[in-house]
């Protein structure tokens, strides 16, 4: 990998890490969930661009939730997962934690640390994607807990969040390898229920699918936005000054014509405790460099 392209990366994996260190504070039982949210991307935005809207998953609910623009929901004392992404010139970090604030959990988190920690021990090119997904599933029943087998990691791209192979949290038979200078994000999710996730139909986040011809106003000022942040996935609530009965038709519109598509929640099948830690990794020759560690 050019230099100058690993500097970036590392650049938006140390931003990330200190995002997250900072964002730790704010985590408290009676912190509103809108707050937390828009903090944190203000931090982001200080530094570098939003690579993805943060996500604010607590309890049974395990990726794509971000709240609302007029969410009043407080944090409580639940099991948090924060997930952000940082992007310097749209080379992407992307990271999570989980913080538990009911104090049942702690064996649960630790299986799930684990799981990551040794994942990432086993980085290096020619390693089988599916030797990863072996690793995380048996460090977290280990434990007595099981890994959500359909969320995956995901390769990396600049301004791709999701471009290439997916990495998996269970053995699989999928025999794609990692390449030196790929970039990866590893991210184990663990829970006391069924170990997977359905889609819900509470749709916050957005993402672009393809450029197209756009009649009113409004669309084509969020299609130039979309546009500026190269397809990179949007929140809702980033539009909150557009009335929210005419943004609701412009997103149905732009999903009709397939421009955007919209991301459902994600909620754990048997409603368990779900929790999930997640750090970058570039591939070496004969490695890895974690950026968010
Ligand atoms: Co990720």
């Amino acid at each position: 990998m050019e230099q100058q392209i690993l500097n970036k990366y590392i650049e938006a994996g140390k931003i990330a890490k200190d995002v997250v260190d900072w964002s730790k504070n704010l985590i408290k039982p009676d912190a509103k969930t809108l707050d937390i949210a828009e903090s944190v991307e203000n931090k982001i935005k200080e530094k570098a661009e939003i690579a993805f809207p943060v996500n604010i998953s607590i309890n049974n609910i395990a990726a794509h939730s971000t709240p609302s623009w007029n969410d009043e929901s407080v944090i409580g004392e639940s099991v948090v997962k924060i997930d952000l992404g940082v992007a310097v010139e749209g080379y992407i970090a992307d990271t999570a934690y989980t913080i538990d604030l009911t104090g049942k959990y702690g064996k649960m988190l630790e299986a799930n640390k684990a799981a990551l920690e040794n994942a990432l021990k086993i980085l290096k090119p020619d390693l089988k994607i599916s030797e990863i997904g072996k690793v995380i599933e048996e460090t977290i029943k280990s434990y007595g807990y099981k890994p959500i087998e359909n969320l995956t990691g995901h390769q990396m791209e600049q301004y791709a969040l999701h471009g290439g192979i997916a990495i998996p949290n269970v053995h699989t038979m999928d025999s794609k390898t990692l390449k030196e200078d790929m970039v990866i994000a590893i991210e184990p999710f663990a829970t006391d229920g069924i170990g997977s996730v359905i889609e819900t139909n509470k749709y916050e986040i957005y993402s672009l699918m393809q450029i197209k011809q756009v009649r009113m106003t409004e669309e084509r000022n969020l299609l130039n936005y979309l546009e500026a942040r190269k397809g990179m996935p949007f929140a809702k609530r980033w539009f909150k000054a557009i009335p929210e009965v005419k943004l609701n038709l412009i997103l149905q519109d732009m999903i009709n014509r397939s421009i955007i598509r919209k991301h459902g929640m994600f909620r754990e099948k048997g409603n368990g405790i779900v929790s999930q830690f997640e750090h970058t990794a570039i591939i070496t020759n004969d490695g890895a460099i974690i950026t968010t560690l």
